[in-house]
């Protein structure tokens, strides 16, 4: 079920599973921000977000390669925690596969100045339409970010009681085992 409901909001703009909160491990404490679920590969066990090679969590794993990712779906009422190891991918077949694969709207910002540095009030959009073509320069910052899962945990709200299943990757297989809510 969790896979699915992974899945879906691959392809759901809208699904509740679109935006987990992603944390990472740095120097000055965790620190966690919202990604989109672009891809899942329940057989690899991994899940594929994209980012900047300049944005402060690409270095933070460099140094740290461990995150957390959390995702809740109120509707559901189900909430997942993920822990995995995260590897970023620049130059390789899966980079240029999902670069190819976005549209150019969602790599316009690639091409942009760098993340998180100050800058003035910066102007409203332009409204210039992304294409291939103006997107093209942001390929050198596009980085694919993988977390191979090692753990899933599932929790079910429920009124009539909670359910929480501990779900680990073991030997070559995952483990599961309830826990108490
Ligand atoms: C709804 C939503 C979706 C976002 N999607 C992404 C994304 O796919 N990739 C990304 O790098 N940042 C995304 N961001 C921005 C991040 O939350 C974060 O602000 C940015 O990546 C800088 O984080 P960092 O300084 O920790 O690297 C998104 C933010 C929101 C609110």
């Amino acid at each position: 079920m969790a896979w699915r409901m992974l899945g879906r909001a691959t392809k759901d703009r809208k699904a509740a599973f679109r935006t987990p909160v992603l944390a990472s491990v740095s120097d000055a404490g965790p620190q966690a921000r919202v990604l989109v679920l672009r891809a899942v590969d329940a057989d690899r066990r991994q899940l594929i977000f994209h980012t900047d090679t300049r944005s402060g969590k690409a270095g933070q794993l460099g140094a740290d390669d461990r995150v957390a990712a959390t995702f809740y779906d109120a509707h559901r009422k189900i909430q997942l925690r993920i822990n995995g190891v995260a590897q970023l991918h620049t130059d390789d077949a899966l980079a240029d596969q999902q670069w190819r694969d976005a549209s150019p709207n969602a790599l316009r910002c690639f091409s942009g100045p760098v993340p998180a540095a100050p800058c003035a009030l910066p102007s409203d959009h332009d409204g210039i339409e992304a294409t291939r073509t103006t997107v093209a320069a942001g390929r050198e910052f596009f980085a694919v970010l993988s977390v191979d899962i090692g753990q899933l945990e599932w929790l079910y709200l429920h009124t009539h009681g909670q359910r929480r299943a501990l779900f680990c990757w073991h030997e070559e297989q995952w483990k599961m085992q309830w826990l108490n809510p």
